[in-house]
């Protein structure tokens, strides 16, 4: 029952500010984006550039909501918000869908993209080689589930961290990995801050916005934290050097976080982590762990 306290506190909407959504909500990035479903991914929402540009290639972000709730649009105008800086972004939970997600519907998601690119469909220019792997407080923990599979590149962890025992499990991280936490209010803020001490010798950030529990991810835009995301995509995904500014060079603290501190990310580009059987195993564990112990 230990994911209990995120699941509940997102579900019952405790401290979570829904911005009313934008029927003609586009993005803001150059690419006017819009969500979509495909019977071939019936448990997930797709969010893409309405009309994906031939000539760019589109890396993924495979997005777990707020409370592991399997509604794809909760977080909706942060994610039309990535998509339209020119990536696919894809939640798990069809739109309006209800119930709770696992974390074998962000692995579904990945191995869907796979198959997708170099199609002549509108997913065919996906760069399904570069993905990110996020989500909000108990998205978050379906997030940590799948840094074992090895098409994921980068995890991003907003409002959330282990509920206990973070020295053994965060020791285990092996892929660079950003934390979003809001303040020390945050119910997730102690558990994140301390994943973030115990991970060693992979990149990592770390900052808080003085936000409380899952910030202002459902604000429009995503309000600062899809700034944030936007620049951390940008810089992992792409290799932006000007977005990687809002992390090593004080962007994010002019941008409003605090409690900012960095490791290693001299190499957040050319970080590859081996392939470690023990973390596929652990990582199988773990999400056995939460997806039947701590989620039901
Ligand atoms: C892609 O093509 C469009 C239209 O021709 C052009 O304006 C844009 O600069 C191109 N983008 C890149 C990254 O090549
Ligand atoms: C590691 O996690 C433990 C909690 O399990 C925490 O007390 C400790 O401060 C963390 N270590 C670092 C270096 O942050
Ligand atoms: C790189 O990131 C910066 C900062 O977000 C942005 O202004 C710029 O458009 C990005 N460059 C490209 C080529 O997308």
């Amino acid at each position: 029952m230990k994911c209990s306290g995120y699941l509940l506190t997102v579900l019952s909407g405790a401290s979570v500010a829904l911005a009313a959504p934008l029927a003609d909500d586009v993005g803001t990035g150059p690419y006017p984006a819009a969500y979509f479903t495909e019977t071939s991914l019936p448990k997930h929402t797709i969010y893409r550039p309405i009309n994906p540009p031939a000539n760019v290639s589109l890396p993924v972000l495979v997005w777990g909501q707020g409370g592991c709730a399997a509604d794809g649009l909760q977080e909706r105008s942060y994610l039309i918000e990535i998509a339209s800086h020119g990536f696919i972004a894809i939640a798990s939970g069809a739109p309006g869908g209800t119930g709770s997600t696992t974390s074998a519907l962000m692995t579904e998601s990945i191995t869907w993209v796979g198959t997708q690119a170099g199609t002549s469909g509108p997913y065919g220019n996906v760069d399904a080689k570069k993905i990110a792997a996020a989500g909000g407080s108990c998205g978050g923990l379906e997030a940590y589930d799948v840094i074992g599979n090895a098409a994921v590149d980068i995890i991003g962890i907003f409002s959330s961290g282990y509920i206990g025992n973070n020295a053994a499990q965060a020791s285990k991280l092996k892929k660079p990995v950003f934390y979003f936490l809001g303040n020390t209010g945050d119910i997730a803020y102690a558990n994140g801050l301390a994943d973030y001490g115990n991970i060693t010798a992979t990149p990592k950030w770390f900052g808080s916005y003085n936000v409380g529990h899952m910030g202002t991810l459902t604000a429009l835009h995503g309000g600062a934290w899809g700034t944030a995301t936007v620049q951390w995509l940008e810089w992992g995904l792409k290799g932006n050097l000007t977005a990687a500014k809002f992390f090593t060079d004080g962007g994010a603290q002019t941008a409003g976080w605090s409690k900012v501190q960095s490791a290693d990310l001299d190499s957040f580009l050319s970080f590859t982590g081996p392939f470690d059987f023990q973390v596929a195993i652990w990582t199988a564990l773990t999400c056995y762990r939460s997806q039947v112990l701590a989620y039901t």
